[in-house]
């Protein structure tokens, strides 16, 4: 289905312009001085960036520098030329302040070389968690033919003959070493078992939402984002994916053929069934934004909640990426949504210009522990509340993860989402969460929500992970595990808390969650999707009297200048976190 001849390839204007020879033989002798050669340059043959998102400071994704060599076979196979391209490193564990300040750089640099440079397609190497929505966001404002290529969860990790997975065993044993279960030692021996391979978190976390999502989107072949990193097959869907880049190529598959609002919503129903992360809505928002589709909390409801949890993975269930991968990956959940009649549009195209139910609809589950039917689900209605109030316009909680202990002590039908009410405890930021939590003066107990604020966008430049607040060490010790939790700021997608999170606007941003006062009562109501402080309106008046006299709600000070331009421009969270005005530019590259 070729649409295009080599006369229309973009990089001709670079290496074949017969109307500038000098800028032609300029262009030309840099590429051959390193040993391309004309023939590779001049003859018409597709020049393939590979957006190299792997480097040392970047572990998780540090498998495709192995995995590029069979992407570059791949695309030479197909009669294309490989350049590959160094991306922002973001690695998610270990940038300070937070990796997802970075997203919107990598984003905006990979804008700039894609645009600025002769390629005429891209492999757009994703895995750790912000490598994958700020690749996609990039493809999506240059709309030249992308493909995605997950680098891969882990295998899995084991500690005591249990399985340990990425981010949450952490969670679990930080609560054990503040009980004074466990000492420092084992507290790092269990961390380092939960990584025992190169390749991204093997739970359910960001990485792995991401990965499948962007298979779910169609941005990837089908069955490439599941595959842990050191199979063979990972390999041979690397050698695929540079030879079917070339194609895109030619048929002109672009971008915006490809994400369209059907494959959203697609994506969204699949997010439910995989358990996604609370990530997922911030990236997948922030990819729409940059193409036109417009896409809000509010669709991520009403696509996604009311369809099953199928996919038994940690932090919501028991299995990590090996198990995902054996039971079928994201074609065997797919497959079981279209059984299901749960895929909202099985005829959204993809990159192998097939569509969504054309590859998937034969596939099942081959493990039904692990990958459930959407007649025998995990659990019912199983993605996010969108809820708003006098706190906030707009946030998202997590319902797959809502334990039946969480269920029977706060929500009074413990069937279903319901009512709970409680007095706020108030932190302005993690610094001021660890130093009070375990302070006995402030009577922390089982009827308090734990409110997390000054961590959004622009109060914690890239917005913090932090709302998944643990109880003092004190309840801790008397069996309370996990208190309801609210902020403006994130929470990592390998935590299984159920809170309310990604809370627009923030506080720094003029949100009501700056008004609040610790001792308010406050009430969720998870039927109607309201969440209030109990608080009359003359009082919140005065409150916002008494804020703006003071200079509004004060944030720390920027520590670099990206920080700082990011939090002039950056938007809400409910909006992506985008840099505001970059989506007025669409499909660059055809200009
Ligand atoms: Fe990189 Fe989880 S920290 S994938
Ligand atoms: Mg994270």
């Amino acid at each position: 289905m070729t649409k295009i001849t080599k006369d229309d390839l973009r990089s001709r204007k670079w290496f074949m312009n017969p109307d500038n020879l000098e800028m032609t033989a300029l262009y030309l002798e840099r590429y051959l001085n390193y040993g391309l050669t004309r023939e590779e340059l001049q003859s018409g043959k597709p020049i393939i960036g590979i957006a190299q998102t792997g480097s040392d400071l970047s572990p998780c994704n540090r498998h495709h520098l192995e995995l590029t060599k069979r992407v570059r076979d791949g695309i030479i196979a197909a009669g294309g030329t490989a350049i590959e391209i160094p991306v922002h490193p973001i690695q998610e564990t270990g940038k300070r302040p937070t990796a997802s300040l970075d997203r919107n750089l990598a984003y905006l640099s990979l804008v700039e070389t894609l645009f600025g440079y002769p390629i005429d397609g891209v492999v757009l190497n994703i895995g750790c968690d912000k490598t994958t929505p700020a690749l996609l966001m990039a493809a999506a404002t240059v709309n030249i033919p992308a493909i995605a290529l997950s680098v891969g969860p882990m295998l899995n990790g084991w500690w005591k003959g249990e399985r340990a997975g990425s981010g949450t065993v952490i969670w679990k044993a930080r609560e054990q070493l503040a009980a004074g279960d466990i000492g420092t030692d084992e507290f790092m021996e269990i961390a380092a078992a939960s990584a025992p391979s190169v390749g991204y978190c093997n739970t359910m976390g960001t990485a792995t939402t991401m990965n499948s999502l962007a298979e779910g989107l169609g941005m990837q072949l089908p069955g490439a984002a599941a595959i842990p990193a050191p199979y063979r097959e990972r390999g041979q869907i690397s050698y695929e994916t540079g030879k079917r880049i070339v194609e895109m190529v030619w048929e002109d598959l672009r971008p915006s053929d490809i994400m369209t609002r059907e494959a959203f919503e697609n994506a969204i129903a699949i997010n439910s069934a995989i358990g996604g992360s609370t990530n997922a809505p911030i990236h997948l928002n922030a990819i729409a934004r940059h193409l036109g589709v417009p896409l809000d909390n509010g669709d991520w409801q009403r696509v996604g909640h009311h369809v099953p949890l199928l996919v038994n993975m940690q932090p919501a269930g028991k299995y990590l990426g090996e198990d995902y991968q054996q039971a079928g990956g994201v074609p065997a959940v797919v497959g079981e949504l279209i059984a299901g009649g749960l895929l909202p549009h099985p005829g959204a195209i993809t990159a192998n210009a097939r569509s969504m139910g054309e590859n998937c609809e034969a596939f099942r589950s081959k493990n039904t522990d692990v990958i459930k039917p959407a007649s025998d689900p995990m659990k019912e209605h199983a993605g996010f509340i969108n809820l708003s109030g006098n706190l906030f316009e707009s946030a998202i909680m997590k319902t797959s993860v809502i334990s039946p202990a969480f269920r029977q002590k706060y929500l009074s039908n413990p069937d279903g989402p319901d009512v709970f009410e409680g007095r706020a405890v108030v932190f302005d930021g993690p610094e001021d969460f660890h130093h009070r939590i375990d302070d006995p003066s402030e009577n922390i107990d089982e009827t308090c929500i734990l409110f997390m604020r000054g961590a959004g966008p622009k109060g914690y430049p890239g917005a913090a992970e932090v709302v998944n607040m643990r109880p003092p060490a004190y309840l801790i010790k008397k069996g309370v595990e996990a208190l309801p939790c609210i902020g403006d700021g994130r929470q990592s997608g390998t935590s299984g808390s159920p809170s309310i999170l990604n809370a627009s606007p923030e506080a720094a941003d003029g949100g009501g969650l700056a008004l609040l006062q610790t001792g308010d009562r406050v009430r969720i109501d998870l039927r109607k999707g309201t969440a209030d402080m109990l608080v009359p309106l003359d009082e919140l008046n005065e409150r916002a009297r008494a804020l703006e006299a003071a200079g509004g709600y004060a944030v720390p000070e920027s520590q670099s200048p990206w920080q700082e331009m990011f939090r002039e421009r950056v938007g809400r969270l409910d909006h992506g976190m985008t840099l505001e005005g970059a989506d007025k530019f669409r499909d660059i590259a055809r200009q």
